[in-house]
């Protein structure tokens, strides 16, 4: 199980010490949470931000675009250092077009699914994607409870997905009470801001997470 702490709740004050302390902490890669105020009722922080993240961290930059059109942008976000980037099904007319813009500029490209999205909208892009994120909060804020309605979607995502060498990323209200089930559910990744950035010991509660998802 890989650990993506969303740096939607850390300290943006001091956000490269916070960075540090997750990517010495055992972190696997960094979830960083791109809002328009147009998608999900919230702005935060666009390529400018990530590229200085970039120069930061060697931990690969999981870029989640929350804003509409974002086939507009993928681009800048991966020239400002991107690894993945993942757009919203339900953000853009032309998903294929953007998961294989995507991947022609060299970055892993996601698909994203709100709680009430279906996951046939991903039925013929399987062969585009390298991650899913399925979204256990309705996008916007962090700190939100995880919609436990939502946890089948995991699994029948996974079986869609077949053989296929894609993560299944898991975003919103993601604690460590959680892991387990995620992962037998069938999660690859953990997304987690609040459970990891409002704790005493992000480290600590990283190493408990990916204990809680190992399964026997
Ligand atoms: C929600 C974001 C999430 C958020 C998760 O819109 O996509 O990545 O930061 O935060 P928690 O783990 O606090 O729900
Ligand atoms: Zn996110």
């Amino acid at each position: 199980m890989k650990i993506a702490p969303s740096i939607l709740s850390a300290d943006f004050g001091a956000l490269a010490e916070d960075i540090a302390r997750v990517e010495s902490g055992g972190a696997d890669q960094l979830h960083v949470d791109v809002m328009d105020g147009r998608f999900v009722p919230n702005l935060t922080i666009g390529p400018v931000v990530v590229e200085a993240i970039r120069k930061r961290t060697r931990l690969p930059l999981d870029v989640h675009l929350m804003i509409v059109e974002p086939e507009r942008y993928v681009g800048d976000f991966v020239h400002a250092g991107a690894d993945a980037v993942t757009v919203h099904v339900e953000a853009t007319p032309h998903l294929q077009r953007a998961l294989a813009h995507i991947r022609e500029l060299g970055a892993r490209a996601g698909a994203a699914l709100n709680p009430a999205t279906h996951p046939d909208a991903l039925a013929y892009v399987l062969d585009d994607l390298d991650l899913v994120l399925v979204m256990t909060v309705n996008p916007g804020f962090g700190g939100q409870k995880l919609i436990a309605e939502v946890l089948p979607k995991i699994r029948h995502v996974r079986t869609m997905l077949g053989r296929r060498e894609v993560d299944v990323s898991v975003d919103g209200g993601v604690k460590i009470e959680h892991a387990r089930t995620l992962a037998e559910h069938g999660a690859s990744v953990l997304v987690a801001g609040s459970a990891i950035f409002g704790h005493p010991d992000p480290a600590g509660v990283i190493k408990q997470m990916r204990a809680a998802a190992q399964l026997p």
